[in-house]
């Protein structure tokens, strides 16, 4: 049995926090290793990246979700009891209520909104002055994505929801008072949806048929129950808050349009340079770090052992950015998505493996989709100037995003 190489530190949790998207490849390269053992939130933990070990870590047969997360993310970021958690056939009944609401009608119509919310948006932004793109998309996705899941939203709550989603992401990866901003709007944010949901349930809101609320609302588990409210209200959140949560990615793609200005005329009119460039856009700038799993039962693989119950996390940073499997990889580069045929376990910005098998995120296509849409209305329907600013996006500071949150200014409307 070969040795695990193991990080030198006893406790690496704080290198984690200072390092952020680097951490794992930082010591894979230091010790020529795509896995080793560390110690993390005062634990053993098991360090992964690259393909093979994306193809491991989602096999369901050897590794769950139950117990993988830390508290501290589900009392923010996820809520307790959602799909994140689930294994087994609990898991493919919850992750198949979420995938039927994904057809491509729904996710056109989705699209379409976010687009006329936008559009709508453009003469407030020509008459503004300075605007931040991240903040403006971040209201266009919660209007967009509430009229699309069939929960009310009135206009003078659109800014306070939507910080209530901010709140939630931030949260997790937080401490003092933006950690207990994050428990109290995600308190907030589950008693505002429980109570959509009971009144689905009742018949006094008319979500809808095919829209999120009413399919989660009215949801029945194989045993024919339905969900908890409180659960009910998570999974709704679990629609929300991630298609908020696409800003991140917009503010990225504005900024790679500022830094490779050549790809502005690439990707106007054309469908498929903006397919390559949404995914660059995925593969190259950093989201989610990891994704976290517990081993089911003791097995080795590849001579290294891996004890029942132990912690497992694998880099999705770090597999987008294996040399191995991508040449120049800190190069930001969209043809190379060119003829490219989807890698589940190469290509890892959401998640791998299968949607409704596996963990992989849901709303991968949601997100490609807004992507598409946000790429198109920044090169086609709008002019602008991105006056000077804070640009440096910090691979320590997870979630990343372009410090400035992309400024736009004498924003015009085009086309
Ligand atoms: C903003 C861009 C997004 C990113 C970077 C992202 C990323 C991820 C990641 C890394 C996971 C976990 C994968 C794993 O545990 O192996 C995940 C899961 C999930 N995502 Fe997303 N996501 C995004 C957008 C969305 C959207 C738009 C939705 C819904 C409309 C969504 C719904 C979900 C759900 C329900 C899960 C849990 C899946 C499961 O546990 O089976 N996500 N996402």
């Amino acid at each position: 049995m070969a040795a695990t190489p193991a990080d030198r530190s006893p406790e690496s949790t704080l290198a984690f926090l200072r390092e952020g998207y680097r951490f794992i490849s930082t010591r894979c390269e230091r010790l020529g290793s795509d896995i080793f053992t560390t110690r993390l939130m005062l634990e053993p933990t098991i360090c992964l990246r690259g393909r093979p070990a994306a193809m491991l870590f989602y096999d369901t047969e050897r590794f769950q979700r139950a117990g993988a997360a830390p508290k501290r993310a589900q009392r923010t970021l996820t809520g307790r009891g959602g799909v994140q958690g689930l294994d087994g056939q609990a898991h493919r009944d919850r992750k198949g209520m979420f995938l039927s609401l994904m057809t491509p009608a729904a996710i056109g119509r989705l699209g379409q909104l976010v687009a006329d919310e936008w559009r709508a948006r453009i003469p407030a932004w020509e008459a503004a002055g300075p605007v931040v793109l991240y903040d403006e998309v971040a209201c266009v996705l919660m209007r967009a994505v509430c009229a699309w899941a069939g929960v009310p939203l009135a206009e003078r709550e659109v800014a306070r929801r939507t910080g209530q989603m901010h709140d939630m992401i931030t949260g997790a990866v937080s401490v003092g008072p933006r950690y207990l901003r994050g428990l109290l709007s995600r308190r907030r944010a589950e008693h505002w949806i429980g109570d959509l949901v009971e009144r689905t349930r009742a018949g006094t809101l008319a979500a809808p048929e095919g829209s999120a609320l009413r399919t989660i609302a009215l949801h029945r588990d194989p045993r024919g129950r339905l969900l908890p409210r409180r659960i009910a209200a998570v999974e709704l959140i679990n629609v929300l808050r991630p298609t908020v949560a696409v800003d991140r990615y917009v503010a990225f793609a504005a900024l790679a349009l500022h830094d490779h200005p050549a790809w502005v005329d690439r990707v106007r009119g054309s469908d498929e340079a903006t397919e390559w460039f949404v995914q660059e856009v995925r593969r190259y700038y950093p989201f989610f770090p990891v994704a976290a799993a517990r081993v089911r039962h003791a097995f080795d693989w590849q001579g290294h052992h891996f004890p029942a119950g132990r912690r497992v996390l694998l880099d999705l940073y770090g597999t987008n950015h294996h040399p191995h499997l991508w040449p120049e990889p800190e190069r930001f580069r969209p043809e190379r998505f060119a003829g490219w045929r989807d890698d589940p376990y190469g290509f890892v910005p959401q998640g791998g493996g299968d949607h409704l098998a596996g963990h992989r995120c849901a709303g991968e296509w949601v997100t490609i989709e807004l992507m598409k849409q946000a790429v198109g209305l920044l090169t086609t329907a709008m002019r602008y100037r991105m006056p000077p600013q804070d640009l440096a996006v910090d691979l320590a500071r997870v979630p990343a995003r372009p410090p400035s949150g992309v400024v736009l200014d004498d924003v015009r409307r085009a086309g």
